[in-house]
């Protein structure tokens, strides 16, 4: 009896923890505008005005400058704002854009630390963040971006070893990370991403030498 009790407990409990951890991880179009706004509202500087009238809670995300959705879960699919001259620091809120396909901030003057939550967007394809200037270490965790295909990191100030972890991006086809800091061994993983096809990691730091491809 105790035990029929204590189990009735546990599939409760269970149930309750299902429900609850459901609701917290349902994401819909709100959560994509809170996370573009807290990223808005990191940027200290706006000179050619892209974004500060622009987005605007009076019109839809989908229609904000740089953002587009896709029709099939009407969530945000790629943010793109090259060239705008944007300065701040990136928020960790946009590792809630759980639908974002492509992330490119190329050529503005980002800087900080890179957020590690974007490496939680596990549908991410294009990550574009060369010409910034973001600095300290390039986080593991990128490693975890599964369907990542193009990677620019380069002219930025990222300092520390390139992460092994970088090995297990096995669809990426681009990797670039010229021009900027980092040091060290280039890691012995670089010869698992049999999907590459151009990759540039020039006027760094690395050292030692990068031994001859496997044949297949
Ligand atoms: C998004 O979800 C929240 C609850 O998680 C809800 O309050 C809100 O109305 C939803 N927004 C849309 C556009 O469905
Ligand atoms: C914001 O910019 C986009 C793209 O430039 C434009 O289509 C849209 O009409 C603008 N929205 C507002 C409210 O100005
Ligand atoms: C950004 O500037 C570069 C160099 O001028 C140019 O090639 C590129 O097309 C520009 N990007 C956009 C989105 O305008
Ligand atoms: C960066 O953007 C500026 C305009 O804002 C442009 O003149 C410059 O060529 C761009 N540089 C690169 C590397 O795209
Ligand atoms: C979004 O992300 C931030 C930081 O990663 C977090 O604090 C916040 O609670 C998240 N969720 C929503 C629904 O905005
Ligand atoms: C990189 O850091 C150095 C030293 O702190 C600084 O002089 C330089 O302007 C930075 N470059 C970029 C692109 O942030
Ligand atoms: C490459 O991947 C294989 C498995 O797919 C693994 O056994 C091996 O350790 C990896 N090599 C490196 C250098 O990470």
């Amino acid at each position: 009896m105790v035990n029929l009790l204590s189990r009735l407990l546990f599939f409760l409990l269970s149930l309750h923890c299902f429900v609850a951890c459901l609701a917290t991880n349902t994401k819909n179009i709100t959560t994509d505008q809170s996370a573009l706004l807290a990223f808005k509202s990191l940027i200290t500087s706006d000179p050619y005005d892209m974004l500060s009238n622009n987005w605007s809670t009076s019109s839809s995300v989908c229609n904000w400058a740089g953002v587009t959705c896709d029709e099939r879960h009407g969530r945000v699919h790629s943010l793109i704002l090259q060239n705008m001259s944007l300065r701040g620091t990136v928020s960790p809120n946009l590792g809630n854009l759980s639908f974002l396909v492509i992330l490119d901030l190329k050529n503005n003057s980002f800087g900080g630390q890179f957020p590690t939550e974007v490496c939680r967007l596990r549908r991410l394809k294009v990550l574009h963040i060369s010409y910034n200037e973001f600095e300290g270490g390039i986080p593991a965790s990128l490693g975890d971006l599964s369907q990542l295909q193009y990677l620019y990191l380069g002219a930025n100030n990222f300092s520390g070893f390139l992460p092994r972890s970088i090995g297990n991006l096995r669809r990426l086809k681009h990797l670039h990370t010229a021009q900027s800091r980092l040091s060290g061994p280039i890691p012995q993983t670089i010869s698992n991403l049999s999907s590459l096809e151009y990759i540039d990691l020039s006027s760094n730091y690395f050292s030692g030498f990068i031994s001859p491809p496997v044949p297949h």
